[in-house]
């Protein structure tokens, strides 16, 4: 299967003509690795979603390059940090893979409602790219194979994390929990079980710029056997745990990361307290979500309203303020309008 490289071009001088002046649509926040699942595992919430809306705006550059008009607004923080510049924006570098696959010349207006936390750990850049290739997809009339999307998607992410990582887009784009192979690119989606709560903490800190990059710098670039033997049967685990429907082995392997977490703690804001004072209310599982800041914790139902409660209360212990999110795993990206 192909990841969208040169894949279905129809370039001509012509230009590929839109099926829809306007089209709309949605993607929803994700959280990557889930403990042992580092850039593998992915999973879609519903806690908060961006959308994007495309709108044809007549001709554009012959080369495609410099086509697109993009504005973002919305209540997510930071989002008057988000560049608006087609090459350094997610949605931008992945509609510009596209537009460059499939020879489309138009000038597009791209406007970005963003609802996900941007630079939190909670999929933001991933969610803009998605809606942005979702739409763009449906105004074409373009009927992409969903692994050709997530390749376009995913160059949307070297304007964040500087690489090309598939675990958030592959969530945001496919919804519920994802596996993805990056070499060849392979992802599939599993529902997982209607019990599966979570709740997500985002604390109200700055955030570096290119925080995943730097997340990333801290990691080992050599795993001990040991430690990667440990990481494969859990990450196992958590998929048994999926194909099961069992939340408490889901928890459990969740919880045992040998690799990423170890490393990356000490620039998680407050995180061993925080993890602390979630497991003493009952939560069944506490991880980074993604590169963090924002930490992913499991729950059941009974104990979820307590654990938001003692995790709001913890942070507030090291003076930072949070938002909390109870919610579930989401669909993936739809698009929710599209007019001539
Ligand atoms: N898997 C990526 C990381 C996700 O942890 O760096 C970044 O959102």
């Amino acid at each position: 299967m192909s990841d969208g490289d040169g894949d279905g071009s129809s370039s001509s001088s012509a230009g590929l003509r839109p099926r829809f002046g306007y089209v709309r649509a949605m993607a929803p926040a994700s959280t990557a690795n889930l403990g042992p699942g580092f850039d593998v595992f992915g999973l879609a919430l519903d806690a908060y979603s961006d959308e994007v809306e495309l709108m044809v705006l007549g001709d554009g550059d012959r080369d495609g390059k410099g086509s697109l008009a993009i504005e973002t607004y919305g209540a997510s923080m930071k989002v008057e940090h988000i560049p608006v510049d087609a090459e350094r924006n997610s949605a931008g570098l992945a509609l510009l893979s596209m537009i460059k696959a499939y020879g489309i010349n138009d000038r597009i207006r791209v406007r970005i409602r963003k609802g996900v936390p941007a630079g939190y750990g909670l999929g933001s850049s991933a969610a803009s790219a998605v809606a942005a290739v979702r739409a763009l997809d449906a105004m074409y009339g373009l009927e992409l194979d969903p692994l050709v999307l997530l390749g376009h998607a995913a160059r949307g992410e070297v304007a964040s994390a500087g690489t090309a990582h598939y675990d958030n887009v592959a969530a945001s784009l496919l919804g519920g929990f994802v596996v993805v192979r990056q070499e060849p690119l392979h992802a599939i989606s599993i529902d997982p079980p209607d019990d599966l709560l979570l709740c997500v903490a985002t604390p109200r800190v700055d955030v570096p710029k290119g925080k995943t990059g730097v997340a990333r710098s801290v990691l080992p670039d050599r795993v001990p056997l040991g430690k990667m033997v440990s990481n494969v049967a859990n990450a196992s685990l958590l998929v048994a745990g999926l194909l099961r429907k069992d939340v408490r082995l889901i928890a459990d392997a969740m919880m045992r990361d040998a690799v990423v977490e170890p490393a990356r703690m000490h620039i998680i804001p407050a995180y061993a307290g925080v993890k602390r004072a979630a497991l003493d209310a009952g939560a069944l599982a506490v991880t980074i979500s993604g590169a963090g800041p924002s930490m992913l914790i499991m729950v059941d139902a009974e104990r979820a309203e307590g654990v938001a409660k003692a995790v709001n209360e913890a942070y507030s212990r090291d003076g930072i303020e949070c938002s909390i999110r109870i919610c579930r795993a989401a669909k993936g990206a739809t698009v929710l309008e599209r007019r001539l």
